[in-house]
């Protein structure tokens, strides 16, 4: 471990780190994140006016309340996303809209980050269903509050709409002005189509109701181990409806679960005959 940094950092604080990450949101780092922990986590020693990890890790694990645990996690999630991310899964969105009555059509976007993927979501719907209003609904979550702020203020950089067309960036989205200039902002319909909430998909209990014609959960498998997956598969399976879909990022698959989830096109899945009838039970 270097030693000119800023505040005293051992590999016994990192493997500290680590641990408790992975306890309170299931994110495996592995060595090669050991320079990536410290620059992240220095701003909130120096926020803190702390001098060593050593007492910024033992003051967290000595306060499981403290509201620096929500701050600690904050910083270690990686949060990169965009809009129309893999544009293959809202065009089978868009078919799987047309092709069912479910009114509402309702989705779940388990790892929304800074919103750009539920924006994308409710961007479809109002395509699909060729109406500003359509009857869709959208629950947008994640585990990081930061980013669910960003998500449910719907400002971006004007930049990061580059890769839309312009019937979509001027039909869903207002050019700031004055100090908002050189920002966007998303449509309120399409804010309006969104519900936000903090969602850690390690816990036991989710705070939702019903069940969803569509689950995103894309890109954030990624960060657990098998083990991790295994549990919230089965659990996501629990709030499927029968002919659902699940869909998730480009490097993750569910070959592991095929006894739970048939594949349904590029990274999207059905239940098994088997997921259904098991699913729910104690
Ligand atoms: C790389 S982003 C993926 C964003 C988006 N789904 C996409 O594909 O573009 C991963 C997101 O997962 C969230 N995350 C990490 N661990 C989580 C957990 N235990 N529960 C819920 N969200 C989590 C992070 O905060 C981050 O915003």
């Amino acid at each position: 471990m270097q030693n000119d940094h800023e505040f005293s950092y051992t590999k016994a604080d990192f493997a500290r780190v680590a641990e408790l990450i992975y306890q309170r949101a299931g994110i495996r780092l592995n060595d090669s994140k050991q320079q990536m922990v410290y620059s992240r986590l220095a701003r909130r020693l120096r926020a803190l006016q702390i001098d060593t990890f050593s007492r910024y890790l033992s003051a967290l694990a000595q306060n499981p309340d403290s509201e620096e645990w929500q701050q600690f996690t904050n910083a270690l999630t990686t949060n990169l996303t965009s809009f129309f991310r893999e544009p293959h899964h809202f065009e089978a969105l868009a078919r799987q809209m047309q092709q069912t009555d479910a009114r509402p059509f309702r989705i779940w976007c388990a790892a929304a980050s800074t919103g750009e993927e539920p924006y994308s979501l409710a961007m479809t719907a109002m395509e699909a269903y060729q109406s500003a209003c359509p009857a869709v609904q959208i629950i947008a979550s994640d585990l990081d509050t930061h980013v669910l702020a960003t998500a449910a203020q719907g400002v971006y950089a004007l930049d990061r709409l580059d890769k839309l067309s312009l019937e979509r960036k001027k039909g869903f989205f207002l050019k700031g002005a004055g100090i908002n200039a050189g920002k966007v902002r998303a449509k309120k319909a399409l804010r309006e189509m969104i519900e936000f909430k903090q969602i850690n998909l390690l816990d036991s209990r989710w705070p939702l109701d019903g069940k969803f014609d569509a689950i995103f959960c894309r890109n954030v498998m990624i960060y657990f181990d098998q083990a991790t997956q295994r549990v919230i598969l089965e659990k996501i399976a629990g709030l499927l409806k029968p002919n659902g879909t699940l869909y998730v990022g480009h490097s993750e698959n569910l070959h592991f679960m095929s006894d739970w989830y048939r594949s349904a096109g590029k990274t999207t899945y059905q239940l098994t005959e088997h997921a259904k009838a098991a699913r729910g039970k104690p």
